[in-house]
């Protein structure tokens, strides 16, 4: 089965601005990938491209395995974006904006369809509002909505819940999850790094236009996830015994801190030696690594290519 995606090569420049430069990137069908990365990196460009709103300057683009530069049309139709900017016709009605949609991609009328996703979008009594009646959270449940009326198989969510409020967020956290189960491949981009940690199978990270690193995210945590270890001691202590030494004692000899680094030794190694010297410990505290310390550390140019 070819690739829900596969960009290679892929550039786009604006005049002087190289927005996206040399992008190589295969999506695979089922999976949630997340976008990252700073404000202008280039992520809506390489959106842009796939979904026809950016002409590319080079390279190609394979939706379905589908060269888009052979046919831009079918394999668009099993595409939905959400885009970042709220952009509909403020006159419709909430319900015949979803039906305009499904015109829009080709498909029959589909009451059931509409019905269901204005439910799953809690839209439902607004469904007769017209679309400038609707508060900013409302909007964004409408793009999604929109994106998805027609039943994408790919559906690209760029910057879903800016301006959102968090139950509103955690909704669609749990809708793009479902999406997923029915097979729905889903790429993501986001200024919320807890909303990538919470969905994500897969990251990119790009930078000024270049793409840095593609990685499965549990992988990638691991290979550059920090977490720190903090113990505080009972009484003051001499010395930290070996299996702990890399680790460090603070002036006053009672709190030991240790950050794990790629997983060796563990934090779990550490506190294991610090208990077999019979080290009086009296508090253990753990912070777990978080994508955004990754994302930062990547950022400043200590990921590595892969
Ligand atoms: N229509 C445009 N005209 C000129 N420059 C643009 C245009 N759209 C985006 N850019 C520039 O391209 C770069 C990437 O932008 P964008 O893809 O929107 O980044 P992101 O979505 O990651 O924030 C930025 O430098 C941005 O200013
Ligand atoms: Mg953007």
């Amino acid at each position: 089965m070819p690739a829900v995606l596969e960009v290679a090569g892929l550039s786009k420049r604006y005049k002087a601005t190289p927005a996206l430069t040399d992008a190589n990137l295969v999506i695979e069908a089922g999976e949630i990938f997340a976008l990252l990365g700073p404000n202008g990196a280039g992520k809506t460009t390489l959106i842009g491209c796939v979904c026809g709103l950016v002409k590319k300057t080079s390279g190609t683009v394979k939706v379905f395995g589908v060269d888009l530069d052979v046919d831009p049309v079918t394999p668009r139709r099993d595409v939905g974006l959400v885009p970042q900017e709220i952009n509909f016709d403020p006159f419709f009605t909430v319900r015949e904006s979803l039906e305009i949609q499904l015109g829009y991609y080709g498909r029959k009328a589909d009451p059931a369809r509409v019905d269901e996703l204005l439910a799953a979008l809690k839209l439902s009594d607004k469904a007769d509002s017209q679309t400038r009646a609707l508060s900013g959270g409302m909007k964004r449940r409408l793009l999604i909505a929109k994106a998805l009326v027609h039943r994408p198989r790919l559906v690209f969510l760029d910057e879903p819940t800016a301006g959102v409020d968090i139950e509103l967020r955690r909704d669609l956290w749990a809708y793009v999850r479902k999406l997923r189960e029915q097979g729905t491949t889903v790429v993501l981009t986001t200024h919320y790094l807890e909303e990538a940690e919470e969905l994500a199978d897969r990251v990119g990270i790009i930078d000024k236009g270049k793409l840095l690193l593609v990685e499965e995210k549990t992988a990638l945590m691991k290979r550059l996830g920090e977490r720190r270890l903090e113990v505080k001691l009972r009484d003051p202590v001499a010395t930290i015994p070996d299996g702990a030494s890399t680790g460090t004692l603070s002036d006053d000899r009672r709190t030991y801190v240790f950050i794990e680094r790629a997983g060796t030794p563990s934090c779990a190694d550490v506190l294991g030696a610090l208990y077999a010297a019979h080290l009086p410990v009296a508090e253990v505290s753990m912070a777990p690594s978080k994508l955004e310390d990754v994302l930062i550390r990547v950022l400043r140019g200590n990921g590595g290519v892969s």
